[in-house]
């Protein structure tokens, strides 16, 4: 088939994969190329097991794979080929040298753009779809402008909104596309190829496009809204839990006025997933390197609340049990960073069974998708930690449970029969506040919630 343009993706992860494949599906005239250094990656996604679970995927691929969609590992031919190319590596927080800790590590990012350079004829589109400081496209056009042959480049933004667990959805119906470019000529044009691809499925007033430097920060400051509204609300809960206040109520009551919304105002363990504190530490990271050290510290602040939430949430689990865990069973219900999903990355969960050891309780994690990812986490660490794929067989002789995940399953369990099987008192903690407290006091349980008076028999 001879197709119109021809759009490459460097990088076929949580991102690069979805993205692409929707993008084929909708236009059937673009020919739609994933690549990826890792092998097995893109074997995968040449095969019926997909590396990634999101809803919707599998089917999306199967349609368009063959017709306008590829996964390939050629990466030097597949960049000579394309027209547009968009970037997706990963760019995880650095863990060395200047900036440890908080700046994202960008050596991938380099590599890709001195790789796209050797390999490119002709002029090509650059899409940036990673989540990267404002101004990485400065740094990368550097890299871009030191070719010796003909080629050119424009270097465009296009940042990634897609949620966990809803990200086809996220892609088939965005709130918003967003496209930023040089306001120069050619810097137009090639925002406009952008919007033609997407106009093929989005409204154009949902097709946003600005200046490069704010579409790039807006993707941090998108996240960095969405992580402070949990930090504030969860701030809340625990001035609610000294109070007699109850935070659900709260988020209803404030969440009702249209100028505040009802999203993301549930209270938590704390948040967790790969984007989040990476993203906020990002910023924080930028605002310093400004000397702007008010801005630096109020951002810093959603990842501190975030932080004392997960201990004060520790410190409550051991507190109830008369100040010692020592060798009690405590069952970990949900591991994950949230419902939906099986991975674990920045999960609450990791630093709350850390914790717990430390304490020399006994633990036995149950999750319905993540306990793969768990064991791989939790490797090397010293302590007592069993998995168990059934939750009743995780809680059978425990003291106490700490619910970590808002798994709808963990809502449908027998606790009546959980409780007689259990030691007594028997403890649980709702960390996502899902479960019927009431139900659960009146079978017997000392019920610890998260932000609301906690219900128990003895005092
Ligand atoms: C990535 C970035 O981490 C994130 O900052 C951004 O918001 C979107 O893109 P994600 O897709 O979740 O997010 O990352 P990941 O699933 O780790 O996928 C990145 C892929 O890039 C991996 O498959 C990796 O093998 C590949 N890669 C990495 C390359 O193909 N070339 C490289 O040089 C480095
Ligand atoms: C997030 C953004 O939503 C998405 O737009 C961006 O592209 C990537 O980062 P994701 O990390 O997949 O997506 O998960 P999200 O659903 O946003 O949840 C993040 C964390 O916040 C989870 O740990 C979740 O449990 C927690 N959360 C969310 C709360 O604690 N309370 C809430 O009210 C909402």
């Amino acid at each position: 088939m001879n197709f119109g343009k021809k759009i490459l993706c460097i990088g076929a992860g949580y991102v690069g994969g979805p993205t692409m494949a929707v993008i084929a599906l909708k236009c059937p005239q673009y020919k739609v190329t994933v690549v990826d250094i890792n092998e097995d990656k893109i074997r995968q996604w040449n095969s019926d097991q997909l590396p990634i679970y999101e809803p919707g995927l599998d089917g999306i691929v199967k349609k368009a794979r063959g017709l306008n969609l590829f996964f390939s590992t050629d990466i030097k031919g597949c960049i000579k080929d394309a027209d547009i190319i968009f970037v997706s590596v990963n760019t995880p927080t650095k863990t060395f040298g200047l900036g440890a800790g908080m700046a994202p590590d960008l050596q991938y990012w380099e590599k890709t753009a001195r790789e796209i350079l050797e390999s490119s004829e002709g002029s090509k589109i650059i899409v940036e779809k990673s989540t990267l400081p404002v101004k990485t496209a400065q740094a990368m056009e550097g890299i871009l402008k030191t070719n010796e042959n003909d080629s050119c480049f424009e270097v465009v933004c296009n940042p990634e909104f897609l949620a966990e667990g809803t990200a086809i959805q996220d892609l088939l119906e965005p709130d918003r596309v967003l496209i930023g470019s040089h306001q120069t000529d050619s810097g137009l044009k090639a925002a406009e190829e952008i919007v033609k691809i997407y106009a093929n499925w989005v409204p154009k007033e949902k097709i946003i496009t600005t200046n490069l430097w704010s579409s790039e920060l807006s993707k941090l400051v998108a996240n960095a809204f969405l992580a402070q509204r949990i930090s504030s609300i969860n701030s809340i809960s625990a001035l609610c839990e000294k109070t007699e206040a109850d935070i659900s109520e709260i988020s209803f009551a404030i969440g009702s006025d249209r100028r505040i919304g009802s999203k993301f105002l549930n209270a938590s363990v704390g948040f967790g997933g790969s984007c989040f504190k990476k993203d906020i530490l990002n910023l924080v990271y930028i605002a310093e390197s400004y000397g702007l050290d008010e801005v630096a510290e109020y951002w810093e602040m959603v990842v501190k609340i975030n932080e004392y939430q997960q201990e004060r949430f520790v410190a409550r689990i051991v507190n109830a049990m008369f100040n010692t865990a020592v060798d009690k069973k405590i069952a970990i219900f949900g591991f994950a960073f949230k419902a939906n999903t099986g991975d674990t990355r920045e999960s609450p969960a990791k630093y709350i069974v850390k914790k717990l050891l430390e304490e020399k309780a006994i633990l036995s994690i149950t999750d319905p998708q993540a306990l793969t990812n768990a064991r791989m986490d939790l490797a090397g660490m010293d302590g007592q930690i069993a998995f168990e794929a059934d939750p009743y067989k995780a809680a059978n002789e425990a003291s106490a449970i700490v619910l970590i995940t808002e798994w709808d399953e963990f809502k449908r369990l027998d606790y009546d029969m959980i409780y007689k099987k259990m030691r007594k008192p028997a403890l649980i903690f709702d960390g996502r506040n899902i479960l019927d407290h009431q139900t659960l006091f009146s079978l017997g349980f000392d019920v610890y919630p998260i932000g609301k008076p906690s219900l128990t028999h003895s005092h």
